[in-house]
């Protein structure tokens, strides 16, 4: 088998509009998605999910359809002001490139600005910096600034320009979701100015754990919370079946004449957990180590995926009564009630059950889903290794 093919077939990246063969499931979440950017009048929405379910592919699968997109990766995220000046900058870079020449001209005066803005901050903190020598407490009065103020106005113009040139615009942000929830709220409220204008629908990604604070907040459980004053709604993607997962492999391991055998794939499916990423990589981890077979079956892949959970979960410590949780529910699938019930029926105390169960699904070992519990595919391999 040409290993270079099998290699590449597997290659983790967002999948693009035109890779839509490849794309398993997921209709029901790009029809929303798809819904409120045509119907909603404005407002700020969340694409969370997950590291590696799919959010990246999901955005590039919007249409829009005749509303303006903007599609922005925000790169530099060091801070609110640098991802201001992210988000400024290749927004005017995307309109600067348009047929409208309002829009077009206004892009590039804001993309100039930026630019010189940026190279001045840049040699005035080198040289602050250089006069400092290393004095900490001069280096912080007098190090400049972003320009906040301007370069708000100019992105909350530029919006402005495109919605009414276009009618409607929609901002699809990328990587937000990489950030805590602080951090996140802080940017957002930052924005909301520029961004809740009307005409004008954006859609970020999200951290997973903005899901769960979002809906208390919506349900006001959560006394503190003001996340539904800034995000209008958020669409959660789920990690995908099994069944899913299988079929994503298929159709990327296609025309490779089965060196990938079923039962060996299955046991990919059961070590990804339902997240493509996992599936893509570990796939891949299989691939490279058999390169010289003729074709990967069950035995083989077991075997790679073994060395690979020791070389990786190794060095992971667990207590007795951890490990002996975790062999417990090898092959449990079940609601909170009924595993702390298998534990406690195995001599584990009530509270240490309690405290382990969090403990193992904090660390993912034990996954908890809709309200059922079961071991991970990565931990029940490891449990099978001690
Ligand atoms: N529905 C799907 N069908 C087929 N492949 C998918 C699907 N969703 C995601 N993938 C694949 O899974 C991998 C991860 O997807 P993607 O990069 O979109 O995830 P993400 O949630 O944006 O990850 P990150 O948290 O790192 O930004 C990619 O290789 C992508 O091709
Ligand atoms: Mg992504």
């Amino acid at each position: 088998m040409e290993a270079e093919k099998i290699i590449k077939a597997l290659a983790d990246k967002p999948l693009q509009k035109k890779e839509q063969n490849y794309l398993v499931d997921r209709e029901n979440e790009i029809s929303k998605l798809n819904m409120l950017t045509r119907y909603h009048p404005f407002g700020i929405f969340g694409l969370c999910g997950e590291t590696g379910v799919g959010k990246t592919t999901i955005l590039n699968m919007i249409d829009s359809e005749e509303i303006k997109k903007i599609r922005i990766s925000l790169i530099h995220r060091e801070n609110k002001e640098s991802i201001l000046y992210d988000l400024l900058y290749t927004i005017s870079l995307n309109l600067s490139r348009v047929e409208n020449h309002a829009i077009k001209n206004l892009a590039k005066e804001v993309l100039n600005w930026i630019i010189e803005e940026v190279a001045v901050i840049k040699g005035a903190t080198l040289g602050v910096s250089m006069i400092a020598k290393g004095d900490a407490k001069y280096e912080k009065t007098q190090l400049p600034r972003f320009n906040v103020f301007a370069a708000h106005e100019k992105l909350h113009r530029l919006l402005k320009t495109s919605i009414e040139e276009y009618g409607k615009i929609a901002l699809l942000i990328d990587e937000l979701d990489k950030e805590s929830k602080q951090d996140v709220l802080n940017v957002l409220d930052s924005l909301k100015f520029e961004l809740q204008q009307e005409s004008m629908v954006t859609i970020f990604s999200l951290p997973y754990s903005i899901y769960r604070e979002y809906k208390q907040d919506r349900m006001k459980w959560n006394e503190s919370g003001n996340l539904e004053n800034i995000i209008k709604d958020v669409i959660f993607l789920y990690e995908m079946s099994d069944s899913d997962i299988l079929e994503l492999l298929l159709r990327r391991l296609e025309g490779m004449n089965g060196w990938f055998k079923k039962n060996a794939l299955v046991q990919i499916v059961s070590f990804a957990d339902g997240n493509p990423r996992d599936a893509l990589w570990i796939a891949q981890k299989v691939a490279f180590e058999n390169l010289s077979e003729k074709y990967v079956d069950e035995s083989k892949c077991k075997t790679t995926i073994k060395k690979i959970v020791r070389e990786y979960m190794g060095s992971l410590i667990l207590t007795e009564i951890q490990k002996k949780a975790l062999k417990l529910c090898t092959d449990f699938i079940g609601s909170k009630e009924e595993i702390l019930e298998l534990f406690q029926n195995s001599g584990i105390k009530r509270t240490t059950a309690y405290s382990t169960l969090d403990r193992l699904v904090s660390s993912g070992l034990i996954l908890e889903r809709e309200g059922m519990y079961r071991i991970s595919g990565k931990a029940k391999i490891f449990v099978s290794l001690i």
